[in-house]
């Protein structure tokens, strides 16, 4: 693969909303990210992805979008935007945005307008079908049908998402236009690219016809006939060549629902986007992608299992883009680690395993101080959409409401969207006013300013990570080296990491016990361990309770 310049960043991902509050209102801004400017650069990142901060009702947080080329007021204004990206570039950062184009809100002016006149352009733009009743049984993303009655008329509207978020009808070449041309507006301003949200979602089964029942509610999951669906190459090949292709830019797809055997027509050089996340193992907890209340038991090995299966697939076709944490996902300690949430040393070989793969590490902002799950106790606490849904539906599906709870508090997107931590202060320093969203403590013990500059803690981890990787003596091997799987014992996840140069192996310990691993080689010498010396004895490397160790074969 020829090389690309943003195969070398690291991202970070802010979610605006709750990022740092700069005029005390309570909900995070674009002042208060460039304010905290400082800390990205102390951080080391190279790349800030932000959440959608379009003008938007906000009822799924800005991915509901109702006026793509302005700024959402709440967030501020384009001068502070543009401000944000130039105070960024004095830095070395470079800003991504969130591209939101399979639906938008229904208070989108061309939505606004496609209800008012049936027979008029904009009513094109979406997907209405007429009828006394619901077309299909296909059932939303958040819950209940795809789709919902347009007021006094016998016609219905389909949203894959929620039902503020009428999906836009990519069938219409006009629409498209449309949407092209504001993808390139915004490249043209100077932002690094974007992160694609549910683009797979964007071609839809166009025989609409009923599938089988797969919940109590009598419907059918729609990602069935409404995600990755045969045809939808022709709309991301387009796109990609009336927009991406013109700019210097990177793109990193939402891209669920794609099999392992397409990802070459997805990612790499001629794929339709720069990279896409694999979502498999961030939802190794659940039997079905969507459904919280489908719980399943998994163990390390199967989680190592599968990030290796991940990596091989990737490396095949182009980069990875690796995260474990994210705006919809719960926080990754408690997820991932269990028992070991609240232990540092556990919380810093998950950050290690996962930042050392070979591709493109993204940090969501809080991962980095190693934040864990909040516990609500009752279902009004919580904001996001699909939390709601969820609670609703288990219940329905026979769960008692403390059952459902559990579900919920367990994934619930909120976990990941609550203020970000500054201080000890009422409301972590984020703001003085009450914020948008409870936080798990009004005075946080888990802050960036009694972590920053302080020996062993996660934030000067993650800084160390950044460091060794982008500017350490094996740079070199862990930006372009290719990744191999480790046999490794039940508890641990190992790799290898190698160029024609270095061979460098990896081994992290999930285990609060003392691992031990075969080490194949008989010259190692160590260049990475967490905490304290590795200790390799004949053939045997002994790894700590949690610790991550890397030797280079010499
Ligand atoms: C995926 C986004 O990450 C999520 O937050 C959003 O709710 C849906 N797409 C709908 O836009
Ligand atoms: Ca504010």
């Amino acid at each position: 693969m020829k090389r690309e310049w943003w195969q070398e960043e690291v991202v970070y991902q802010i979610y605006p909303k709750s990022f740092y509050d700069s005029n005390h209102d309570g909900v995070g801004d674009l002042r208060g990210i460039t304010e905290k400017l400082d800390y990205l650069e102390y951080l080391g990142i190279t790349m800030v992805w932000i959440c959608p901060m379009y003008q938007s009702p906000m009822d799924d947080n800005g991915y509901d979008i109702s006026d793509y080329k302005k700024i959402a007021p709440e967030f501020g204004t384009m001068e502070d935007f543009d401000e944000l990206v130039a105070k960024a570039k004095e830095r070395g950062i470079k800003i991504m945005l969130d591209l939101v184009i399979n639906h938008t809100s229904d208070e989108h002016p061309w939505f606004q307008k496609a209800l008012e006149d049936p027979d008029g352009p904009f009513h094109d733009y979406y997907i209405f079908q007429k009828g006394a009743k619901e077309p299909n049984n296909w059932r939303s993303v958040f819950g209940g049908s795809v789709w919902e009655k347009v007021p006094g008329r016998d016609e219905y509207y389909f949203h894959s998402f929620g039902k503020k978020q009428p999906d836009l009808n990519w069938e219409n070449p006009k629409l498209r236009e449309q949407l092209y041309e504001m993808v390139n507006w915004w490249l043209d301003k100077g932002i690094a690219g974007f992160r694609v949200d549910a683009i797979t979602f964007v071609k839809k089964d166009l025989t609409w016809r009923d599938r089988e029942a797969d919940g109590a509610d009598g419907l059918s999951k729609c990602t069935r006939a409404c995600r990755n669906q045969p045809g939808i190459g022709a709309f991301l090949r387009e796109l990609k060549e009336r927009t991406f292709d013109l700019h210097s830019c990177v793109t990193v797809a939402e891209a669920p629902g794609v099999p392992y055997g397409e990802l070459g027509d997805f990612m790499g050089e001629k794929g339709y986007f720069s990279m896409i996340f694999d979502f498999r193992y961030a939802d190794l907890d659940i039997a079905s992608g969507s459904e919280w209340f489908k719980r399943r038991p998994w163990t390390i090995k199967e989680l190592g299992e599968k990030i290796m299966a991940s990596q091989t697939e990737l490396q095949k076709w182009g980069w990875g883009a690796n995260f474990i944490e994210n705006h919809d996902q719960p926080r990754a300690a408690t997820k991932y680690l269990r028992e070991g949430q609240n232990n540092p040393e556990a919380v810093k070989t998950l950050a290690a395993m996962y930042f050392f793969l070979r591709g493109l590490p993204f940090i969501y902002q809080g991962q980095e101080l190693g934040m864990t799950n909040f516990q609500r106790n009752s279902i009004e606490e919580f904001d996001d959409l699909s939390s709601v849904d969820q609670y609703y539906r288990s219940i329905e599906e026979g769960y008692s409401p403390k059952e459902a709870l559990e579900f919920v508090n367990l994934r619930s997107r909120d976990n990941a969207r609550v203020p970000f931590p500054w201080n000890g202060e009422r409301y972590g320093g984020f703001s003085t006013e009450k914020p948008w969203l409870g936080m798990a403590r009004e005075y946080p013990p888990v802050n960036a300013k009694d972590q920053a500059g302080r020996e062993g803690s996660i934030l000067e981890f993650y800084r160390e990570m950044i460091r060794f990787r982008q500017k350490g003596e094996h740079r070199d091997c862990f930006v372009w080296g290719s990744i191999e799987p480790v046999e490794s014992s039940p508890h641990v996840i190992a790799y290898k990491r190698c160029t024609e140069e270095e061979n460098i192996w990896c081994w992290f310990n999930f285990s609060g016990l003392e691992a031990e691993e075969r080490v194949p080689m008989g010259n190692m010498e160590p260049v990475w361990q967490s905490h304290g010396e590795a200790r390799v004895c004949g053939d045997f490397l002994y790894l700590k309770p949690y610790q991550s160790v890397m030797l280079k074969e010499v």
